[in-house]
């Protein structure tokens, strides 16, 4: 097939030159005939632009009959430079050989699509502009941040994905079972947990930092960046029931250290967004959210606001704005709360931190206060939360209480208070929802289309 004999699109357009014998395969965008000539536009998926195919004499080809839009193909021929027009150089091909062909009924037409349909077509949507575009920074921002952790010294780590904890208590987990769901061992009407496949209850991970402050409190720095499965029945524009996290996890850190490395994590993944993905950006910010460009670099210029969840709750009762969830001190901030925050109020990201214990999670680190835990969220615009952190409870005796409190199961916690028994140290993390800061990044309003194959409640079709 010529795999590697082949060239890409995106060096050739990158580096107009004339060059013979050239191999080119890919899909065809558009068709156009005049007398004695014919126009392709190809696309390989390396680049969003076009590799402009002009046809000498067609009539020597007759593959080229039945060349329509969607079809794969293969071209060898002369790369041609052609400064003054618009697109900077053309193939003239030599040879031309229909690899798969498209019939009339293609879905993916030349006018634009609805993100909607294109959902309903999700096999197929990656070969559209946006989410060729989209896909492609995904891949080079999950490069960025492997970067940015391997330049700090940080060890990747692998947390499983079968776990039998709840990280998050918040019993919003996939159960994994091998029982016949029609004939499920029982003792005394209980399940019989003992004959399932793990001798104990298991479930998807709902994140892996419990495991990542094992080997935190280990090899010092690690972060883990893998598949997260929540079954929340949140059907949100910003709620996925898979999502890939980003958690680091740092030993001998508190909570403001943590904080530190969070905002240089998201200003570093902006920078490198706007120097390293140009050709995403420049897209996003004409097709999909005006100025998106100028939103991020205006970003690189601020700092983070930081305020106390009790400051926060403050400026919200403050607000002029009648929130749908009303405001008081102890209540879960909304969306609505949050956005005001970022929106309205500060305009600017903002870290809020020191929330009331009840609504947090059982491993956060209590505060003085006994009332509050040292816990972070940043908000951004438009999304509200995309990280949401803490320093962890390092003493064992308060995290007892607190699992107590929380009524979370002891019985799968036994190794995590064993951490804290043998040569317990302060420690704090983050999670960075990998989806929502794509959201964030490029505008993209819908979480599931910054997704590839995105599962929400009652769809996981592809
Ligand atoms: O705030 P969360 O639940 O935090 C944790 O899971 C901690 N264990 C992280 C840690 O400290 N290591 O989730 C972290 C982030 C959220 O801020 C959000 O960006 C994203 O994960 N997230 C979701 N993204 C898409 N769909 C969902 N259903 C999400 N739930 C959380
Ligand atoms: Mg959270």
């Amino acid at each position: 097939m010529d795999y590697f004999a082949r060239r890409k699109i995106a060096p050739i357009l990158a580096e107009p030159q004339a060059t013979e014998n050239v191999i080119v395969m890919g899909w065809v965008r558009t068709r156009r005939d005049s007398t004695n000539l014919s126009f392709l536009e190809i696309n390989d998926g390396s680049t969003l632009h076009n590799l402009q195919i002009v046809v000498e004499n067609p009539d020597r080809f007759p593959e080229l009959e039945k060349i329509k839009s969607g079809a794969a193909v293969r071209l060898v021929g002369n790369l041609i430079p052609v400064p003054q027009r618009k697109h900077k150089i053309e193939l003239h091909p030599e040879e031309i050989s229909l690899v798969g062909d498209c019939p009339a009924d293609y879905p993916l037409q030349k006018k634009r699509h609805s993100f909607e349909y294109l959902r309903e077509i999700a096999h197929l949507r990656p070969r559209t502009n946006t989410f060729g575009a989209v896909n492609r920074f995904r891949s080079k921002i999950a490069y960025a941040i492997h970067k940015f952790y391997q330049e700090r010294g940080f060890y990747y780590m692998h947390s499983p994905i079968i776990t039998a904890t709840d990280a998050e208590g918040a019993g919003e987990q996939f159960w994994v079972t091998t029982f016949d769901l029609d004939k499920i061992p029982k003792i005394d009407g209980r399940v019989d947990y003992d004959k399932d496949f793990f001798a104990s209850q298991t479930f998807l991970t709902v994140s892996g930092q419990l495991e990542a402050e094992i080997m935190s409190l280990a090899l010092g720095d690690v972060y883990t960046f893998g598949p997260i499965f929540r079954a929340e029945k949140s059907n949100t524009p910003r709620h996925v029931s898979e999502f890939w996290m980003i958690e680091p996890e740092m030993a001998f850190c508190d909570l403001d250290e943590n904080m530190r490395l969070a905002g240089e994590f998201l200003m570093y993944l902006f920078e490198y967004a706007l120097n390293e993905c140009s050709e995403e950006m420049e897209f996003f910010s004409r097709w999909i959210e005006k100025n998106r460009i100028t939103t991020l670099e205006t970003l690189l210029k601020s700092k983070f606001e930081i305020v106390t969840y009790t400051e926060a709750v403050e400026i919200l009762k403050k607000a002029k704005m009648k929130f749908e969830f009303p405001v008081n001190w102890g209540v879960t901030l909304q969306a609505e709360h949050e956005r005001y925050l970022c929106e309205q109020h500060f305009n600017a990201p903002v870290m809020v931190k020191d929330y009331p214990k009840d609504i947090k999670a059982f491993y956060m680190r209590v505060n003085d206060d006994d009332k509050t835990v040292a816990a972070v969220d940043v908000l951004v615009p438009q999304i509200g939360e995309i990280i949401g952190g803490s320093q962890r409870e390092e003493r064992l005796d308060v995290l007892k209480k607190q699992v107590e409190l929380f009524g979370v199961k002891e019985e799968s916690l036994w190794w995590y208070y064993d951490l804290r028994k043998y040569g317990s140290a302060p420690h704090s993390g983050f999670g960075l929802g990998f989806a929502r800061l794509l959201m964030y990044m490029s505008g993209m309003a819908n979480i599931r289309d910054v997704i590839p194959l995105p599962r929400t409640p009652r769809s996981a079709k592809f």
